[in-house]
């Protein structure tokens, strides 16, 4: 079984590609600082999957560390999604964001490097797109100037990855470029666990639902879509985590000194609005909402063009928005309020 290390593989992202892992056969080494996560992620892995999964305690930046793990797990690759990742905070602590985000990927660079390692995924965003000029964007769409430290981490992480590639140091990397990641595992054994006030909308939905918030607030009805709420492209955290898959996978078979980006997306925009409708029908219940004003720094509207992934990944997605709603809620309530 190829053992690939898994860098922020308790978090959201990383701990449903876990699970994907084992079931394409592969075998994933957590590595998670628990910064921004919980140890019991790890026995609701073992619950879903039937074992053991290899767990270290520690810092992607920790490069003594990195070394024991190699020195005890032949490593076939790594998937990179260890991060800060809260946008508003990026902006108060910009340092904390690049030494963490910046500082990670050369660290892991050099580590991959010098242990022979050749397969890197990299965990980008559809951040890097800023509000672009034509829809859907395609992986050639130009970046915007980033709207946030944050944002601005995962456009250098990405050129850096172009340079080093470029320089010819026989390595293999993909970076996908996430949308917006929703719902959880079916079984609701794991999700998102956002930390204090959630930022992004679903979680608020769900927390609202569940009675934590009184009211979700709609971030403007007057910008120039079907209802004038904002538009994303929302994508279930199990296609999500199945696109992993499928890129490491793809790797193996190119040629050394391969870089290149795919959108993970549906494909499909959907609207503030139809998301709530979607939240409230699927889960047969009525949403507390009223209509506020815009949120500063917000995109109006971005989906992806998912051709380039559907065609040389074989990626498509497979969860419909009323799909990662169901999911979304039923984690919610085994959170409890
Ligand atoms: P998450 O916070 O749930 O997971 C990240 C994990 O990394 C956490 O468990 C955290 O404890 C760990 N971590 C952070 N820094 C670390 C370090 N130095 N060493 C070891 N562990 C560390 O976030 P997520 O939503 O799963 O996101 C995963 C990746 O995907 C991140 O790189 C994020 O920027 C990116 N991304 C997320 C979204 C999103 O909306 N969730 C969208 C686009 C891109
Ligand atoms: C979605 C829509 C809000 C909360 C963020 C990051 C981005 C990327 C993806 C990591 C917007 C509206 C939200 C609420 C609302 N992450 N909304 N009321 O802004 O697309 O992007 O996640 O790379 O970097 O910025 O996601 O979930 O915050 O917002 O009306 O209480 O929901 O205005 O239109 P966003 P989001």
């Amino acid at each position: 079984m190829k053992k690939i290390l898994i860098t922020g593989g308790a978090g959201y992202i990383g701990s449903h590609t876990a699970v994907e892992l084992i079931n394409a056969g592969f075998d994933p080494i957590v590595l998670d600082d628990l910064s921004n996560s919980d140890e019991k992620v790890l026995d609701r892995l073992e619950e879903i999957s039937g074992r053991k999964l290899t767990f270290y305690k520690g810092d992607c930046n920790d490069r003594i560390l990195l070394d024991q793990i190699s020195f005890e797990h032949e490593l076939a690759g790594v998937i990179h999604f260890a991060a800060f990742k809260a946008v508003g905070e990026s902006t108060q602590f910009p340092l904390k964001y690049y030494k963490n985000n910046l500082g990670s990927l050369l660290v892991l660079l050099e580590f991959m490097k010098d242990q022979g390692i050749k397969d890197l995924v990299f965990s980008s965003s559809c951040t890097v797109y800023g509000q672009p000029d034509q829809l859907p964007v395609t992986e050639s769409t130009p970046r915007k100037e980033a709207e946030s430290p944050y944002g601005n981490t995962k456009k250098v992480c990405e050129d850096i990855l172009v340079d080093y590639v470029k320089s010819k140091p026989g390595i293999r990397v993909i970076s996908l470029r996430y949308f917006n990641p929703v719902g959880a595992h079916p079984s609701s054994k794991i999700g998102e666990l956002p930390l204090g006030v959630p930022n992004n909308l679903v979680p608020y939905i769900t927390q609202t639902a569940a009675g934590i918030r009184k009211k979700l607030t709609v971030f403007g009805d007057d910008y120039d879509t079907p209802d004038g709420t904002c538009i994303r492209d929302f994508i279930h955290v199990m296609d999500l985590a199945d696109a992993h898959v499928k890129a490491f996978s793809f790797l193996n078979h190119q040629e050394m000194d391969y870089y290149d980006v795919f959108n993970v997306g549906t494909g499909k925009g959907n609207t503030v609005l139809e998301v709530i409708q979607a939240f409230e029908k699927v889960n047969d219940l009525k949403l507390n909402y009223e209509i506020g004003p815009r949120r500063e720094g917000d995109i109006e509207k971005i989906w992806a063009d998912t051709k380039k992934i559907n065609e040389e990944l074989g990626w498509y997605s497979k969860y419909s928005l009323e799909d990662s709603m169901r999911d979304s809620w039923n984690w919610q309530k085994t959170l409890g309020n």
